[in-house]
C-alpha cells in the first residue's frame, strides 16, 4: 500500500474501530482521524498508536477527537460505532441501540464529509448500512458495508486448518447477510484453484460451513464480554484500501441491490468491485436453484427486518 496524503476517518474508538486504525497506519495508509463520544478514549489510543510509529516504522499523522468537524477531508470514513453483542443475543437484538447511533453518526458524516465513503461495520451490519444511506441520502455505491470479508476469512481459516495448508492459497466466497443466514459457498470456495468440493468430504464441507455460519458467535462466547475485533477491524481497513488505492478488488461486501440476484431494495453481501466510487460493479454469479434460494431467503430475512429501523 503507498503511503498517500489522504485522509480516513474511523467512527468509534473501540476494539474494532482502534484496530482497524492500526492496521491502517501500519500499512502506511496517510491521515487517520479516531473520533469518539469518548475523547479522552479517542485521543489516548491515537497518542499511543502514534508512539508505536517509531517501532514498526510508520509516521503518518493519528489524531484523536470528539468532533465531527475534524473528519472534513476524509475521502473514507469506517463507522464502528456502536453496542457489542454479548452471550446469548443475535446481531438483530442490537437494532434498537445501535440504530439511534446511527442516525446520530450519520448526520455528522453527511455535514462534514458529504464527499467519503462510508464504510459499515456496526451490527446488525446490513441493516445499518441500509440505514446510514437513508440518514446520509449518499449514493448506495457510496455506502458499503463490511462482512463478507470477515466471513470469507472465517471460512478459509478452516478450510486451511482442516487441509493443513497455508491460508494463502484458499479463497473462499459467503454471501448473504452477516448473520445466522449467510451463505457459503464450497463450490466458489478454493486452495490453489482447486474446489474445495474435490479436497474435503461433504460432511467437513457442512461442518465448515456451519462453523463459519456462528463464526462470530463462537468468538462472543469465549470472550464472554463483546465480540471479535481482530479480523473485523482488519478487514474494514483492506475495505478503505481498496477504495483509497482505486485497487478494485473483487470482495463480497453489502452492497444495495437493485434487482440483481432477484432482490430489491436490501443490502446483504454479494461481490462487488471495490474501488474510488464505492461499488463500481455488482458481480452475479450463475448460482444453482439451490444457493440462489439461500442468498434471497437471507435477503427477505433482512428486508423484513427494515420494518424495525424505520422509527429511528
Ligand atoms: C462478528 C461480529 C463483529 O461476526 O459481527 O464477529
Amino acid at each position: 500500500m503507498a503511503r498517500g496524503s489522504r485522509k480516513v476517518a474511523i467512527i468509534g474508538a473501540g476494539n474494532v474501530g482502534a484496530t482497524c486504525a492500526f492496521v491502517l497506519a501500519e500499512r502506511k495508509i496517510g491521515e487517520i482521524v479516531l473520533l469518539d463520544i469518548f475523547e479522552g478514549f479517542a485521543k489516548g489510543k491515537a497518542l499511543d498508536m502514534s508512539q508505536g510509529g517509531k517501532i514498526l516504522n510508520y509516521d503518518g499523522k493519528i489524531i484523536g477527537t470528539k468532533d465531527y468537524a475534524d473528519i472534513a477531508g476524509s475521502e473514507v470514513v469506517i463507522v464502528t460505532s456502536g453496542f457489542p453483542r454479548q452471550p446469548g443475543m443475535s446481531r438483530e437484538d442490537l437494532i434498537g441501540k445501535n440504530a439511534e447511533i446511527v442516525s446520530q453518526v450519520g448526520e455528522g458524516i453527511k455535514k462534514y464529509a458529504p464527499e467519503s465513503i462510508i464504510i459499515m461495520v456496526t451490527n446488525p451490519l446490513d441493516l445499518m448500512t441500509y440505514h446510514m444511506q437513508k440518514v446520509t441520502g449518499f449514493s448506495h455505491k457510496k455506502v458499503i458495508g463490511q462482512a463478507g470479508i470477515l466471513d470469507s476469512a472465517r471460512m478459509t481459516h478452516f478450510v486451511a486448518d482442516a487441509l493443513g495448508c497455508s491460508n494463502e492459497d484458499v479463497q473462499a466466497m459467503v454471501l448473504g447477510g452477516h448473520g445466522d443466514t449467510m451463505v457459503p459457498l464450497p463450490r466458489y470456495t478454493t486452495v490453489g484453484g482447486i474446489p474445495i468440493t474435490q479436497l474435503l468430504s461433504r460432511e467437513e464441507i457442512e461442518a465448515i460451513s456451519t462453523r463459519t455460519a456462528n463464526g462470530g458467535g463462537e468468538i462472543v462466547k469465549l470472550l464472554e464480554r463483546g465480540s471479535a475485533f481482530y479480523a473485523p477491524g482488519s478487514a474494514a481497513a483492506i475495505m478503505a484500501e481498496s477504495v483509497l488505492n482505486d485497487r478494485r478488488r473483487l470482495l463480497p461486501c453489502s452492497a444495495y441491490l437493485n434487482g440483481e440476484y432477484g432482490m430489491e431494495d436490501v443490502y446483504i453481501g454479494v461481490p462487488i468491485i471495490l474501488g474510488k466510487n464505492g461499488v463500481e460493479e455488482i458481480i452475479q454469479l450463475d448460482l444453482k436453484e439451490i444457493e440462489i434460494n439461500k442468498l434471497q431467503n437471507s435477503g427477505s430475512f433482512y428486508k423484513e427486518q427494515l420494518q424495525s429501523i424505520l422509527q429511528y
